[in-house]
């Protein structure tokens, strides 16, 4: 109902300006000083993250998105191998699973069936399993061994949003948690990464203003036929799920790509107006990463795209080659993606409501998808 919207047009619209708080209610109570507290990984037994060897997280849909940024932050910070598997191909595949493997599946809904089948399997092949998840007491927190809940509070919109902010922070928190009981991370750069990491509801909330010019952007595009996605590092899972937005509510062809993938292949899709979003990570950390993606846009600027660049405001290395420029506030580049999905989400609600589709109900779709 209109009330239940609390003055927005849609629950989707409602859920997107919830993205700051999604961030800020998972870290709550979570992070103490230099310290991150999950007292909910308990269950699992005392020191049980010195002795894994591997991390593998289940999921599907915008779910394992997140993971796919997660698993960066993991294992950068723990130094446990960490990969991510759809649910759906992870138990059709007798892969190696050990009482050192902790299978974490993530779902916003807990009762997606593709996801909870990988959870029984992974229990009967002996893994230990840990659900994040944002629903209280639903079918996967409850058939696992420990559960850390996410505190995006209830998401209606079928086209997952604020929960996938809350996803990529409690898996931060996870590997920073893994970090901090392995000492693989100094807890000086501990402290730091956490000092930041509770800007970044803030943050967030700053990227939600540039709403009005994607509106300009999307009314503008309401008859684009494609739009393509690029990213690398962490920024590549973004692209992929800015191009599902756009495919999910806007029904318009999209595809994300690492953008290092481009000269195989995806650059032969580049004609003179294609639009190209770019997720382009900031300058000021590393003189590898950057670099590699202006050139990408260069190259792509060369066949005739437009290019869409969401980077860190006051990039001068991008303004020359962009045809928009999205800027977002500096921050670590872990915490990047957190940012540049915002205005991907923005993008696919403004571009659905210009081509006039009810964007809390999709054609097609289920929020939750409870068969296999
Ligand atoms: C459905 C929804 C997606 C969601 C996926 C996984 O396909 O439409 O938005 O990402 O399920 O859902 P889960 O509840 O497991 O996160």
């Amino acid at each position: 109902s209109a009330a239940e919207k609390g003055g927005w047009p849609s629950f989707m619209a409602k859920e997107i300006d919830e993205d700051p708080e999604a961030v800020a209610n998972t870290l709550r109570g979570r992070v103490q000083h230099d310290t991150v507290v999950l007292p909910d990984l308990d269950a699992l037994g005392d020191d049980y993250f010195t002795g894994i060897d591997r991390v593998v997280i289940v999921a599907c849909g915008t779910a394992a998105y997140s993971a796919q940024v997660g698993v960066y932050a993991i294992e950068e910070w723990s130094r446990i191998p960490s990969v991510v598997e759809l649910a759906h191909e992870f138990r059709y595949r007798n892969p190696v699973l050990t009482e050192r493997t902790l299978v974490v599946s993530m779902s916003q809904s807990g009762e997606t069936m593709d996801t909870l089948m990988a959870v029984r399997y992974a229990k009967e092949r002996g893994a230990k399993t840990l659900s994040i998840c944002n629903t209280q007491g639903a079918t996967i927190p409850r058939e696992s061994d420990a559960v850390v809940y996410t505190h995006a509070g209830p998401e209606v919109a079928v086209a997952s949003t604020k929960a996938f902010l809350a996803q990529i922070t409690a898996l931060y928190l996870l590997g920073l948690y893994a970090a901090q009981v392995r000492g693989t991370l100094d807890a000086e750069r501990r402290a730091e990464l956490l000092t930041e990491f509770q800007t970044i509801p803030e943050k967030v909330r700053t990227v939600l203003d540039v709403r009005p010019r994607i509106r300009e952007l999307a009314n503008w595009m309401a008859d684009t036929r494609s739009v393509l996605y690029l990213g690398r590092n962490v920024g590549y899972p973004i692209a992929l799920e800015g191009a599902l937005k756009l495919k999910e509510i806007a029904y318009i062809h999209a595809e994300g790509f690492a953008a290092g993938e481009l000269k195989h292949g995806p650059i032969a899709l580049i004609e003179p107006g294609q639009p190209v979003f770019v997720i382009v990570p900031s300058p000021r950390h590393d003189d590898t990463l950057h670099p590699k993606i202006v050139s990408n846009i260069q190259e792509i600027r060369a066949r005739g795209a437009r290019v869409l660049a969401i980077c860190e405001a006051g990039d001068a290395a991008v303004l020359p080659y962009a045809d928009e420029v999205i800027g977002v506030p500096p921050t670590e580049p872990f915490f990047e993606p957190l940012l540049a999905v915002v205005p991907l989400q923005v993008f696919a609600i403004e571009l659905a409501t210009a081509k006039g589709l009810d964007v809390d109900q999709p054609r097609n779709l289920a929020k939750s998808v409870t068969v296999e």
